[in-house]
Parts: C-alpha cells; structure tokens; sequence
C-alpha cells in the first residue's frame, strides 16, 4: 500500500491546516466521494503537500482504542479533545497553492463536511517558534518517516496515525523569564544547541525521556501561526502506533514517573485529536468507509 506522499514532506514556509466535523445528514457514501475528490485534485497538485485524515472510527480496519487517547490530564496540565471528523493538512513554499488548496477543500465538502477549525502559519525547519527557539531542527528523512509513521503490515499497512494539538503559548509569561531560565524551560539554547546540566522537567528531556527523540516513534510535522492576536505550534505528528503517542503525551504530563514538562507551564493545549491517515489506494478504493456505512 503505497502511503500519502505528503507525509515525507515537513510543512513549509506556507502550512495550513483544517479540520472538518460531517454534517448531521450526511451519508457515508457523500463522505466517501468528497474525500475521493479532495484526494484526487489536491495530492497530484506540484509544491503543494497534502495530507488527509480521518477519525479512526470512521475507517473500517482501524482498531478501537482500549481507551481514548484524549483527554488526558496530569497533575498540573491537561491535553483536550476536539475531536473531528476530517482534518486536511496543506503546505506548500508559496502562498497562493496553499490558499487555493484551503479554498477547494471547503468548496469540495461544501454541504457534507462543516469547516470547524481552520490554523494558518508556516515555517518549522530552519525557522522559530513562537517563543523564539529554532524548532524543527531534525530534518526527518524518507528512511525515518518510513519507520516511525507507517504502518508496516497488516490490512492498515501504509497508513499513519495522526496527532493534531493546538497550543496557545503565553508570550508575556514565557518573556518574564531571564533568557537562561527560557533556555533551561525548552533544554537548548535560543538557536537550537545541546545544553548541559539541565533540569529533568526540560522540554527537551521530557520528549526524550518518552522515547520519542531523534525522529524515532513519532514525527513532527507542526508548524507555528498567529490569529487574532493569539500564537502557538499546531502541533501535528505523524506515527506507526497511537500508543506511542498516549507514552509521550504520559511523560510530558508527569504521568509517567518523572515531572511534568516544564513548556507546559506556558504553553497551553486548547483542542485536538487522532485521525489515521489511509493510504493513497483507499481513495480510489469503495471500501474506505465501508464497513461503517
Ligand atoms: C507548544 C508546544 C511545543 C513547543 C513550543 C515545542 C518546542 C520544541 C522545541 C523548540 C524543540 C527543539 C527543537 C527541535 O528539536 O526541533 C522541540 C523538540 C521536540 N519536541 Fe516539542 N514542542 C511542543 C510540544 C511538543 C509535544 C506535544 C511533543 C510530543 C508529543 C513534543 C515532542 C518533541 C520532540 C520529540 C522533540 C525532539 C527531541 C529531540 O530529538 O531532541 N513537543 N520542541
């Protein structure tokens, strides 16, 4: 099964992401033929990279989760859920694809799919977050995403669990802080190098401390944005197992032996969910959505 090929593509200096929830009547076989059309005018589109999710529920192989990945809540931070039906992420290097490719995806679920959160930004790799940090720093390769965001075998082989995180980040809170104690709250300097000594509740720690360093079980594929005065990471990311994702949100929250994860005292989760993000085939193919009609 041959994956969406925008999963091997970090978001670009243009990312955009938007999440749709089906309208009360819609039937299956609507949902079916607008994801077939999304699927068919965005992904051949050139410099424009697509990727396309769905609930897992919704998606006939997808396992039911023992329990759901969210909420979750630690002692002292929560991550919530706004669980959708359809969540399209687009990036491209300019800013015309990806408007266009905003403005064909609601045209193309107009009447089946309503527009429930839609976050523009761009730039990870090789650029900042909102608090200052060069983020994106792992540039993952094929061989990595390969390995950690696809599923290898069985009927789901060539999918990739997604998780979605909108964070807010607090400017004025995190700008308090002397530029060491910032430097110490993420565990790398403002330009992105190894720091030593630091705390154990470092972001940096926390993350790697879950197994997810390197590029190793999940990868990230967020990017930052701005909106009404609000900025923060659309924290989205691509892995083979949701249960990877249920480790490394336990160990940022302090769930899992060690502290809470200190980011987490300025940077806030206001929304998010799982969607699986079906091979290319299932497009084209009659039983995406099959079994659940
Ligand atoms: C607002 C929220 C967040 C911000 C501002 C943020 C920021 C950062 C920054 C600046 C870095 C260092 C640069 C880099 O390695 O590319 C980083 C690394 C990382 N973050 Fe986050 N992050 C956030 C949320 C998360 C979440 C929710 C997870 C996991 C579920 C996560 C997992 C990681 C991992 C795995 C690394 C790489 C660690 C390594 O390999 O060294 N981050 N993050």
């Amino acid at each position: 099964m041959q994956p969406q090929e925008g999963l091997f593509h970090s978001p670009g200096a243009f990312s955009g992401m938007a999440v749709l929830r089906l309208g009360r009547t819609t039937a299956r076989s609507e949902l079916r033929e607008v994801l077939s059309s999304l699927h068919a005018e965005l992904s051949p589109v050139q410099g424009l990279h697509t990727v396309l999710g769905l609930e897992p529920a919704l998606l006939p192989d997808a396992p039911a989760p023992a329990a759901p990945l969210l909420p979750r809540e630690g002692p002292t931070a929560r991550f919530p859920s706004s669980q959708s039906q359809v969540l399209v992420q687009v990036s491209a290097s300019q800013r015309e694809p990806l408007l266009w490719a905003l403005r064909r995806t609601l045209a193309l679920s107009k009447g089946v799919l309503v527009l429930e959160e839609e976050v523009l930004g761009g730039r990870i790799g090789q650029g900042r977050d909102a608090f200052g940090f060069r983020d994106g720093l792992l540039h993952p390769t094929r061989e990595q995403v390969r390995r950690a965001a696809l599923v290898s075998t069985g009927p789901l082989a060539g999918a990739s669990w997604l998780l979605y995180l909108r964070f807010q980040q607090d400017l004025e809170r995190f700008g308090r802080l002397k530029p060491l104690a910032q430097e110490r709250v993420v565990g790398r300097t403002r330009e992105g190098e190894p720091m030593h000594d630091l705390p154990e509740e470092a972001h940096i720690l926390r993350a790697r401390a879950s197994g997810a360093g390197e590029n190793a079980l999940i990868i990230r594929r967020g990017f930052p944005f701005r909106h009404l005065g609000e900025e923060g990471l659309a924290f989205i990311a691509a892995s083979a197992d949701p249960g990877y994702y249920a480790r490394s949100l336990d160990t940022l929250l302090g769930n899992q032996g060690g502290p809470p994860d200190a980011l987490l005292r300025y940077a806030t989760a206001v929304g998010g969910g799982l969607y699986l993000a079906p091979p290319r085939d299932w497009f084209q193919s009659t039983s995406l959505l099959e079994k659940s009609a």
